[in-house]
């Protein structure tokens, strides 16, 4: 594996798109939002990883009410493919009961939107008292099933990002910012 070609991102980075500041900015708002809608109720945040993760982290800092996390691991996509399949593997199931809750996803990006409205109506089924999405990025141009977004952090034009939390080929979930890929430059590692 050419770990020297993995590192230097700069090399397929067309242009920062969302920046660490613009981000944080963002978020701090949004845990605001979430502050006042839940004072004094019971709040449960589930991030589904592993995109979500680096947000649900800087969010819940944010959140000045008392508040629980959860876990949910999903796979829409196959290794690779830019397309959702519209099929939805839950590959970690939550360790909390939700029944009676109030409950917030919290996700990096919303595209076609399978992925989510899939979670949606499993989680329905388990009776939350209430149910909302926190979804940092939303390229709404893509959707192809509706989901009600609550909390929402960007509009983003058709591209593909990464960088906080979201990958490419797994990596680059750490940089501190949103980038555009140049998809003319980048090739997957070898
Ligand atoms: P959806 O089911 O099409 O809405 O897909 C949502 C999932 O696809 C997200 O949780 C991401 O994991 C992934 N995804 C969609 N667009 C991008 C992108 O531009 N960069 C990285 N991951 C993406
Ligand atoms: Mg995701």
């Amino acid at each position: 594996m050419n770990l020297e070609k993995i590192a230097n991102y700069k090399n397929f980075l067309a242009e920062v798109l969302i920046s660490e500041e613009d981000l944080q900015a963002r978020i701090a708002e949004l845990g605001e939002q979430i502050t006042t809608d839940y004072k004094n109720e019971d709040l449960l945040l589930i991030c589904i990883l592993r995109g979500g993760v680096m947000f649900l982290t800087d969010l819940m800092r944010h959140i000045s009410t008392p508040h629980m996390i959860d876990f949910m691991a999903i796979s829409s996509y196959g290794a690779g493919t830019r397309e959702s399949t519209g099929q939805v593997r839950i590959n970690m199931d939550l360790g909390s009961d939700i029944f009676d809750r109030n409950v917030i996803l919290v996700e990096d990006i919303i595209d076609s939107g399978h992925t989510l409205s899939a979670v949606m109506s499993l989680l329905e089924t388990r009776n939350p008292k209430s149910l909302k999405i926190c979804a940092l990025l939303d390229k709404a141009s893509r959707r192809e099933v509706e989901v009600p977004i609550e909390y929402r952090g960007f509009d983003i034009d058709d591209k593909f990002v990464f960088g906080y939390g979201l990958d490419l080929d797994e990596y680059h979930r750490d940089l501190p910012f949103i980038g555009v890929v140049d998809l003319d430059k980048y090739t997957p590692p070898d």
